[in-house]
């Protein structure tokens, strides 16, 4: 049966966290052939993917780290290139400022913002000749401030900004989009990287529940496909009606 990115190569960061499993996933699932990238490599994602009768393989690198970065990109471009990227390798940090030291804000911004630059960066080299899709999450905290959670903020706010400068800078060849989820059940709400509190609050949306990864690499698929060709540039919400713009 034609799957809808047969052919397709894929990167995904973050391949061990919730949401970059459920994309690698999908996009292995819709037959994109999946380079599955973490801080350590994603073994469950891969054998999943390898159990579900996809294509796969694994790289461990820091995301914010050019050097490893671009030993990778060396490996991809040999196996063939790149047609896709789902960046969602992430951090969060709840913290008041007064209390957030310098060390603290730069490890927010070195993962979520450099190596946001990084990953762009590279994958577009490999796609502006052949065309191709990037996929960038970013959050609904890129839309708004939330007290305690600045550096995050701050990172996604600029995520946003990449989006945008990049859409024109390699259109028509390469189009660039956003996810910007709101809450969504995975590791990052989880208890050690959020306040009992803070989890609470994020149920006071209109939809009242969190959304689940699977949710989230519905659209990057979509995102990824034939079917999304006339967007680019955009912050695409899937926030239970988080924010409104
Ligand atoms: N879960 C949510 O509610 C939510 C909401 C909005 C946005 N997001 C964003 O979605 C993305 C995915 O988050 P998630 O919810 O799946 O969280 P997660 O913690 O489950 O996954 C994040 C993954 O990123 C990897 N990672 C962290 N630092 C890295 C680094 N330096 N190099 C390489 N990999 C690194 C982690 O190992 C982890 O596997 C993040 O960018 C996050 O900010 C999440």
């Amino acid at each position: 049966m034609e799957k809808s990115l047969n052919g397709k190569r894929a990167l995904v960061t973050g391949a061990a966290g919730g949401i970059g499993a459920a994309c690698a996933k999908r996009l292995a699932s819709e037959g994109a052939w999946c380079a599955c990238a973490d801080i350590v490599r994603p073994q469950q994602t891969l054998e999943t993917i390898l159990d579900i009768g996809g294509n796969a393989c694994g790289f461990a690198f820091d995301v914010s780290e050019e050097k490893s970065v671009l030993a990778a990109f060396a490996q991809l471009e040999q196996e063939g290139g790149l047609d896709i990227l789902v960046h969602c390798a992430g951090i969060i940090q709840e913290q008041p400022l007064l209390s957030t030291s310098a060390e603290a804000f730069d490890r927010v911004i070195a993962v979520n913002l450099r190596g946001t630059f990084l990953i762009g960066r590279e994958s577009i080299r490999m796609m502006q000749e052949s065309g191709g899709r990037i996929i960038l999450i970013a959050s609904d905290l890129g839309y708004s401030g939330r007290e305690t959670y600045s550096a995050y903020c701050a990172s996604k706010h600029a995520v946003l900004g990449l989006v945008r400068c990049w859409a024109k800078e390699f259109a028509p060849d390469v189009l660039v989009n956003a996810i910007c989820p709101g809450p969504i059940e995975t590791d990052m709400l989880s208890p050690k990287n959020m306040s009992a509190e803070w989890r609470q609050k994020e149920l006071d949306i209109p939809l009242q529940r969190f959304g689940n990864p699977e949710e989230v690499a519905a659209l990057a698929c979509f995102l990824a496909g034939n079917e999304s060709g006339f967007i680019t540039g955009q912050g695409l919400g899937i926030n239970g009606g988080s924010i409104m713009p």
